[in-house]
């Protein structure tokens, strides 16, 4: 997946539009973007649209996410009871603590599959794992927490408010580096889990520019997906999280290259060494570029011009 598309729960018509962004996922939202008292209404909107999806829709369109709310308060359990009717692609959990809490997740899914006759494991599960303080610090456990774990992804709007800190962001829009420092943690981890790691949004929808710039660089630092809130990011998302058609081919290359030698653990090609976690990062461009495609190198960059001589100066004819 590269782009991932939250749409609040209880919005019929944005719904509706969502499914026709592009979006590889849309996350319909349960949890913060739905007002309490509207939480039940939400419910049954999720469900319904869950349920009115054709088998061509399940087969080829966007997958199909619900963000239930956090777990200690029963309210996880009641949304899972709502929507898993509906059979959701995967779940994204809020204020994720640990491997721990990501694991009580997995087990109400196991016990809400059998139920519904689903197979144990089929339905995904998506952890947002910086959104308190305190989650920072069970960053390092989620590896071989649920088999179901397809990624991590991390917030910076949650947590910022739980260290009652008056901003997440500078003037310029980046990121100040308390925030920084947990979209490191949270790469790492999730590449230490061997799951999807997933940038957070950027909730200034009508900054292109400033989502360009963080799409690069989280597919420069190792994420795979971008989280989105409105519809005009997704294209932004996906044209960055498509490899780039050199990067397929020396991929493919380096990838037969390592058949072709009967596998060994490392090669020399044309003066350089290549091991097993360049290998394993060619095969992860070839697999992407086989769902997504790919897109055309960036033009070469301009060659600097030279500095123009100064001229000699022109003999004045004495008259
Ligand atoms: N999914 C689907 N459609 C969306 C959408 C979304 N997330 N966000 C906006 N749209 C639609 C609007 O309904 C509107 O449709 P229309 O032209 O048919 O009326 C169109 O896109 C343009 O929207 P725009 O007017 O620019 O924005 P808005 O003021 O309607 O909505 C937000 C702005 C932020 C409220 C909205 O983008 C949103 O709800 N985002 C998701 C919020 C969320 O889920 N947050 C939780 C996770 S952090
Ligand atoms: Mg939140």
């Amino acid at each position: 997946m590269r782009s991932y598309l939250f749409v609040p729960g209880n919005d019929e018509g944005k719904i509706v539009k969502a499914f026709d962004t592009g979006a590889d996922a849309i996350v319909l939202d349960l949890e913060d973007s739905v007002a309490p008292q509207d939480r039940n209404k939400a419910r049954s909107v999720v469900r319904d649209a869950l349920e009115a999806r054709t088998s061509e829709m399940r087969k080829s369109g966007p997958k199909a996410f619900v963000r239930v709310n956090p777990l200690g308060d029963g309210e996880a359990f009641r949304d899972l009871d709502s929507v898993m009717p509906g059979r959701p692609d995967g779940i994204v959990l809020p204020k994720c603590r640990d491997g721990e809490n990501a694991k009580k997740l997995s087990e109400m899914l196991v016990a809400k599959e059998s139920e519904l006759a689903i197979t144990t494991g089929t339905v995904k599960l998506i952890a947002i794992a910086t959104e308190t303080a305190r989650s920072v610090f069970g960053l390092g456990s989620y590896g071989g927490s649920t088999p179901r774990l397809l990624g991590l992804g991390w917030g910076a709007e949650d947590l910022s408010a739980d260290m009652g800190a008056l901003a997440n962001r500078d003037e310029a829009g980046q990121f100040l580096p308390p925030y920084q420092l947990v979209r490191n943690l949270c790469l790492i981890a999730a590449h230490a889990a061997r799951v999807e790691a997933i940038d957070t949004v950027h909730i200034d929808f009508k900054d292109e520019a400033g989502l360009k710039r963080e799409c690069d660089a989280a597919l420069r630092d190792g994420f795979t997906a971008k989280m989105a809130i409105h519809p005009a990011q997704i294209a932004i998302i996906n044209e960055a999280f498509t490899p780039f058609k050199s990067d397929v081919e020396q991929s493919k290359a380096l990838v037969e290259a390592f058949a072709n030698a009967g596998n060994p653990g490392v090669l020399g090609i044309d003066g350089k060494m290549y091991d097993r976690p360049h290998l394993m990062r060619a095969e992860k461009i070839v697999l992407r570029a086989e769902t997504y495609g790919m897109k055309d190198d960036p033009p070469p960059p301009r060659k600097k011009r030279a500095p123009a001589k100064p001229r000699a100066k022109r003999a004045t004819k004495k008259k």
